[in-house]
């Protein structure tokens, strides 16, 4: 056996090459504070249930007591009346998989057992509704969305319904763009047709209610709208919660009533879950619980405020240097493009090369240019000057050497670089434009085959 002494220090030295969510540098990934007392909470409570489990709550009382606290709390954000229950779960995916659930759940009851449904989801949709559908073996049918507002397309998503049709999903807002999808009318013609709509606030449902109460507009999307069954939201991005607390609302119980397994038949201990994993640590619920309390209203009224005016800011700051934002700012996230192609890659290249992590968004024909991602985050207020003055420096400069190197071996052999992904600050360059010089299914194989080799 070794000593923990000699493990803590391992561990310190693993943990140096990570990058500090703290500084700032990250504008994906993750949603942080920079609040170190609300870290060191975080930490404490995550600690202190760390060996508590929620497979059974009649065992462990805390889990159900968590549990029943921060669903409750997600109800009051998406204004939900007493008709809606919901689930604590692990992630957004875990959240949109038992929506995706329950919605086939209600599909297949009487004369439609048989047949495969659909979910219908914008071309913007987080790709965690295909997966859910790839799961749960249903049928996806891709909508475009405007080019302009990049919000679904209602007119050719109306068009897509059927009597396949088992649910609609939209986004509150959706990632890549950061717009708020027309929830309204697309709930409203669902209703019409009988079809249940989900509404993806993942990113939004923790941070857009108190835009809401700093007075600013956002579309609804919540269950103020007529025809909004389910919704998710997750406490692990705006609600600056540790990873791993997600929560879906089921509008009506029998909607939740899908997404419970049960087996009280196997020889063992009676197994009811309503989450897809079955032991699971209630550390994340008492971290959530105490973040929650630990700000309450005015402490996430405060951090949007912060949000708000580090986008602005930054927003500013890009558009003086030639960057316009492909999308109208509705939410904490930035899409901004350049109109040379080349400038973005350099921007991106440079900043990287700099420390800074910034999202890197493909060309979507007819829909967006390669354009740079931000997730706007309250810890990013105290390093936008920073931010500015480093990509002043970056725009005036030539493109890297390491850049035009790895452009020039990926146009001779767009694969010649797979094997230093992970090992170089240019990796999101050199993994879109390995995309771009390979078709989608050999893409998939190619990614799957990496991917079991990093692994290793
Ligand atoms: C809009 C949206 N929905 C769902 C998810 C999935 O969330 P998670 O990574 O917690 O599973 C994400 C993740 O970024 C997202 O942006």
């Amino acid at each position: 056996m070794d000593s923990s002494a000699r493990i803590l220090e391992a561990l310190a030295q693993i943990k140096s090459r990570d990058i500090d969510p703290s500084e700032g540098r990250l504008f994906t990934y993750i949603y942080e504070t920079g609040i170190e007392e609300l870290r060191e909470l975080a930490r404490k409570a995550y600690s202190m249930f760390l060996e508590t489990n929620a497979l059974d709550p009649t065992v462990f009382k805390s889990a159900l007591f968590f549990e029943k606290e921060i669903v409750s709390h997600a109800k009051r954000l998406m204004n939900a009346g007493p008709d809606v229950v919901g689930t604590a779960t692990y992630g957004g995916t875990e959240s949109i998989m038992l929506a995706v659930k329950a919605a086939r759940w209600v599909y297949r009851k009487g004369s439609r057992a048989d047949w495969v449904p659909e979910v219908i989801v914008p071309l913007t949709g987080h790709p965690s509704i295909r997966k859910a559908a790839h799961y749960l073996n249903m049928r996806v049918t891709e909508v475009p969305v405007d080019p302009e507002t990049k919000k679904v397309d209602v007119e050719a998503l109306k068009e897509k319904v059927s009597t396949r049709t088992a649910l609609i999903v939209v986004s509150a807002p959706n990632f890549p763009y950061g717009t708020i999808d027309p929830v309204r009318d697309v709930a409203e013609y669902a209703a019409d047709k009988g079809v249940l709509v989900h509404v993806d606030a993942c990113v939004g449902g923790f941070i857009l209610p108190y835009f809401e109460k700093m007075g600013i507009d956002v579309p609804l999307y919540d269950f103020r709208v007529e025809g909004v069954t389910s919704i998710s939201l997750d406490a692990h991005k705006y609600g600056y919660t540790p990873k791993g607390v997600s929560v879906v609302l089921f509008k009506g119980e029998e909607l939740k009533k899908g997404t419970i397994f049960v087996d009280l038949k196997w020889p063992g201990y009676p197994l009811i879950n309503t989450t897809v994993l079955s032991s699971r640590s209630v550390a994340p619920l008492a971290g959530a619980w105490s973040v929650i309390n630990y700000l309450g209203e005015h402490g996430y009224i405060d951090l949007a405020r912060r949000v708000v005016r580090a986008r602005d800011e930054l927003l500013a700051g890009l558009r003086r240097l030639g960057f316009n934002n492909l999308a109208p700012v509705e939410s904490p996230l930035l899409s901004l493009g350049l109109d040379d192609e080349m400038e973005l890659f350099k921007y991106h290249a440079g900043m990287s090369l700099k420390g800074w992590v910034i999202g890197l968004q493909p060309k979507v024909e007819g829909v967006a240019p390669y354009n740079i991602h931000l997730t706007v985050m309250p810890v990013h207020e105290k390093v936008v000057d920073q931010y500015l003055r480093d990509s002043e420096e970056v725009m005036r400069s030539p493109p890297p050497r390491e850049l035009v190197e790895a452009l020039e071996a990926i146009e001779r052999d767009p694969l010649s670089l797979a094997e230093r992904i992970g090992e170089t600050p240019l990796d999101a360059i050199i993994i879109a434009k390995i995309l771009e010089s390979i078709p989608g299914e050999f893409a998939d194989e190619i990614a799957r085959q990496l991917t079991v080799e990093v692994f290793k």
